[in-house]
């Protein structure tokens, strides 16, 4: 039997592809989103619970909102808001956002009924966090240090020391950049990305396939896998 997903980022857009891919693939899913979206559709296997994924005992309201006794998987594609679609534009989000969701979903997770039922923590995480930082090339070390990028990374970087030193089983994905296009087979570079090149790319498709894949494949569980195509 497939687990449930609780979805936190359905609204971004690496968030809906998982959203998509994940009811066609016939998984239970109930997303916590900021505000209502219309643009989220309506399926008899989706339950949207409106909340902040900030706040633990909103979390808390979607753990407590999903199908009892299936376990859970929970995937958060959170991501620091921009004020366009460049990734250097200036950053929308509170500068601690997706730490202090992190922070909540642990918090929430232990304070669940039944903290039992949730089998792993999936999330979006960016290659150059934590000690992948060292595999960036010079120019995007450089970038991602003196750019809008510095927020972003540093956040990236909270999330990963909270998940862990937490309690749950755990994947951080460390995805190199986004784009947009047909899903392609991934390549995998270890925990770090060392030799994944100058300026890898990661199709949003692939990346969302693979986070889907993880809720029934423990072999990544308290790794950090960086991926590219
Ligand atoms: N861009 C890249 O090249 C790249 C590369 C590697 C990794 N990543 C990482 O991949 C992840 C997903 O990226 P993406 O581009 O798919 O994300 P995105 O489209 O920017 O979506 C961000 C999501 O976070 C939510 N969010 C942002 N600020 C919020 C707040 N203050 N309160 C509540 N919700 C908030 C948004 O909700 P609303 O829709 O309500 O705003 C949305 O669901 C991010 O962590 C990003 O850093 C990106």
């Amino acid at each position: 039997m497939l687990p449930q997903i609780l979805l936190l980022g359905a609204t971004g857009r690496t968030g809906r592809l998982v959203l998509d891919e994940g009811l066609k693939r016939g998984y239970l899913v109930t997303a916590l989103i900021r505000k209502t979206n219309t643009d989220i559709p309506q399926h008899s296997n989706l339950t949207v619970v409106i909340g902040d994924p900030c706040k633990a005992s909103d979390v808390e309201v979607a753990l407590d909102s999903t199908k009892a006794s299936i376990p859970i998987i929970i995937i958060s594609t959170l991501g620091q808001t921009r004020t366009s679609g460049n990734p250097w534009a200036a950053t929308t989000s509170p500068p601690r956002f997706m730490a202090t969701s992190v922070e909540a979903v642990l918090s929430a997770s232990q304070s669940f009924a039944e903290p039992a039922r949730i089998h792993k923590l999936v999330i979006l995480s960016s290659f150059g966090t934590g000690d992948s930082f060292a595999s960036l090339n010079f120019m995007m070390q450089w970038i991602m240090k003196s750019s809008n990028m510095a927020q972003t990374l540093e956040d990236h970087n909270l999330v990963d020391e909270a998940v862990k030193a937490g309690p749950l089983p755990f994947v951080l994905v460390r995805s190199a950049m986004l784009k947009s296009g047909d899903a392609a087979p991934l390549k995998f570079y270890g925990n770090t990305g060392k030799g994944s090149g100058i300026m890898p790319g990661t199709n949003m498709k692939s990346i969302a396939n693979f986070l889907l894949d993880l809720t029934v494949d423990d072999q990544y569980d308290g790794t950090t896998p960086m991926v590219t195509n």
